[in-house]
This record gives structure tokens, C-alpha cells and sequence, in this order.
């Protein structure tokens, strides 16, 4: 059949009214998301959520909100439903090496003073918290990997954590675009990244096996088996919590820092939080604290027992 023919055959493309939403649905909608996953969402980003909700309402055949908040709100069908929604309604924004000081920070400062002080050989645990598609635990992986060259005797690991499954997913693959690898140092880029296509790259496997993707969401921090980390990187994540929940989440991570660990959030991020056992790291342009070495506090995971 003639090209024309089959086009002419096509239902025609057919423009469809986003619903309105009235306030009592805007706030039942911004309620759901704060209380699953501590999102605070103002009235200036009603926009962002329409259109995410109207775009996935259409994709499945659903026109009204009311209808599609009952089919979130079903059983297990509706949490099949919801880990898609929660995906478009997180902001996945990311980049490789996007806070120059804070890797700074650990390669400049933190880890010549690890290389110097643990007995060997010591392993280094880093936690990404809200890694999205995998930037910034990649940055991470392989600032240690490259550092690490000249100390043999440590070793690595970094588990990157988010609540959208479908950005964990990216990350695992470990594919991405040119233009987001462009910050990336040429040495480093040259000797972690491999070309996939003119216009893509992939994170090399030796680093992917370095970097563990897992769903874990900071509102079940207190239910979840964490380790304690050397470094904890929580960045451009707790600006979209209020802050009474914002400084109960710090509080956890502060209890999963190994004593000497640091926590890295991103600055400006955070105003007048402080924790009895960690102090502040005064480096140029960064949030950071420290767990004083003489405290070995339980993990969030002991202080359950
Ligand atoms: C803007 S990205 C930050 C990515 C990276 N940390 C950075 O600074 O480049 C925010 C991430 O936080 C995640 N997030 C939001 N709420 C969360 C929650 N309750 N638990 C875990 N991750 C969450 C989102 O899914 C999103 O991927």
C-alpha cells in the first residue's frame, strides 16, 4: 500500500483538553504525594502536576482525576499504577560531576586524610540518597576509583538509592547522552566511559559492578537494613520536603555515618540543622558535617532491635 494510502488509514491525530482541576482535587493530589514520598508541593508547580497526571490519564484511557486517584488508591493494581506515576512526578534533574567542591571535598580532603589514618586494607561505603538516573554515584565511583589507583590496599563500594524505580532502571544501564557526560574530566571520561554511538556513552562495567542500584524511599529510612557508610551524599533531594521532615530524615542519615563519615548535602540546601555528633566541615562552597570519630552511634537498623 502506497505510503499516502496508509496515512490517509491513520486515526487522525485529535487534540484532547486537559481536564480541570479544582482546589479540592489539587489538594487531595498533594497530599497522596507528600504522604508517599514527603514531596511538599506548592501551588506554583499545580502546572507540573496536571500535566504529568493528565499525560499518564491518557496513556490509560482515564479522563477524569477522580477515577484515576481511586485506581492509585487500588490495592496491589493501584501500586503497580503508582510506581509509574511517582516516576513523573519526581524531578530526575542530575548531572555528572554537578557539584564540583563536594567532590573536591572527598577527593581533595576526605580521602587523603582516609588513606592516611585507616588500618589497611580498608573498604570505602558510599550511599547516593535519591541517585536518580545515576550521575552523581557514578561521579562518585569514579572519583574513589581513579584515587584509589595509587592506594592499592582500599577498596570501594557505593550503593545509590532513589524511589523511582524507572530512574534506578537508567541507572543500571549506565547509558548516557553526550552532552551529560560533558563536565566529566577527560582523564576520568577516557578511562570510565566507553562510546556507545555517535552520540552516547556507557559507563564501563568494571564501574558498574561498583555501583548497587537500589529503591529504597527516605520516608522508610527507619525500616530499611543500612550499613554505615564513610560518605553519605544527599543532594538536591531534601529541597522538595518541609522542613520538620527534612531534619528528621538528617537526623537518620546522621545515625548511618561510620564514626569519621561524612555527609554531604548540597549547599544552601539546608538552614539551622545541627546534629550533637557531627560538626560542620568548613570547605569553600559546600554543605558537609562530620561524625566525631571517638562516637560510634547504632545504625538506624541496630537502633530497631
Ligand atoms: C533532583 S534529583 C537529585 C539527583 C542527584 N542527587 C543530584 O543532585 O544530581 C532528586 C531525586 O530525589 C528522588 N526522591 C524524591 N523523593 C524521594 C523519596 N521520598 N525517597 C527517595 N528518593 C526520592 C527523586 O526521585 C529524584 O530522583
Amino acid at each position: 500500500m502506497a505510503i499516502r494510502e496508509q496515512v490517509h488509514m491513520q486515526t487522525p491525530w485529535q487534540y484532547t483538553e486537559v481536564p480541570e482541576m479544582d482546589d479540592v482535587l489539587f489538594q487531595q493530589w498533594v497530599e497522596l504525594l507528600e504522604i508517599r514520598t514527603g514531596i511538599a508541593l506548592p501551588e506554583s508547580r499545580k502546572t507540573f502536576l496536571v500535566m504529568n497526571l493528565a499525560s499518564r490519564m491518557r496513556e490509560v484511557s482515564i479522563d477524569n482525576y477522580q477515577s484515576y486517584f481511586n485506581l492509585i488508591m487500588d490495592g496491589s493494581s493501584g501500586q503497580v499504577e503508582w510506581e509509574i506515576l511517582v516516576d513523573r512526578l519526581t524531578v530526575h534533574e542530575t548531572r555528572f560531576y554537578r557539584d564540583e567542591f563536594t567532590l573536591d571535598l572527598i577527593r581533595d580532603k576526605y580521602l587523603p586524610e582516609l588513606t592516611t589514618t585507616k588500618d589497611k586494607p580498608y573498604t570505602v561505603h558510599a550511599w547516593s540518597v535519591g541517585c536518580a538516573t545515576g550521575e552523581e554515584p557514578y561521579s562518585v565511583a569514579m572519583l574513589m576509583d581513579y584515587y584509589f589507583l595509587n592506594h592499592p590496599e582500599f577498596y570501594y563500594g557505593v550503593t545509590a538509592s532513589d524511589v523511582s524505580r524507572a530512574a534506578l532502571q537508567t541507572g543500571r544501564d549506565g547509558i548516557y547522552h553526550q552532552r551529560r557526560v560533558k563536565n566529566v574530566p577527560d582523564e576520568i571520561s577516557n578511562t570510565y566511559l566507553e562510546k556507545v554511538d555517535d552520540e552516547h556513552v556507557q559507563v564501563r562495567p568494571s564501574l558498574r559492578q561498583k555501583v548497587c542500584f537500589t529503591h529504597i524511599n527516605l520516608l522508610d529510612l527507619s525500616q530499611q537494613p543500612i550499613g554505615k557508610m564513610d560518605i553519605i551524599i544527599c543532594q538536591n533531594v531534601l529541597i522538595y520536603f518541609k522542613r520538620e521532615l527534612r531534619n528528621l530524615i538528617l537526623d537518620q542519615l546522621a545515625t548511618c555515618l561510620k564514626p569519621g563519615g561524612i555527609l554531604l548535602l548540597g549547599a544552601g540546601e539546608v538552614f539551622g540543622w545541627t546534629h550533637p555528633e557531627l560538626s560542620q566541615i568548613d570547605y569553600q562552597s559546600t554543605l558537609a558535617f562530620q561524625r566525631r570519630a571517638d562516637i560510634d552511634e547504632p545504625g538506624i537498623d541496630e537502633v530497631r532491635k
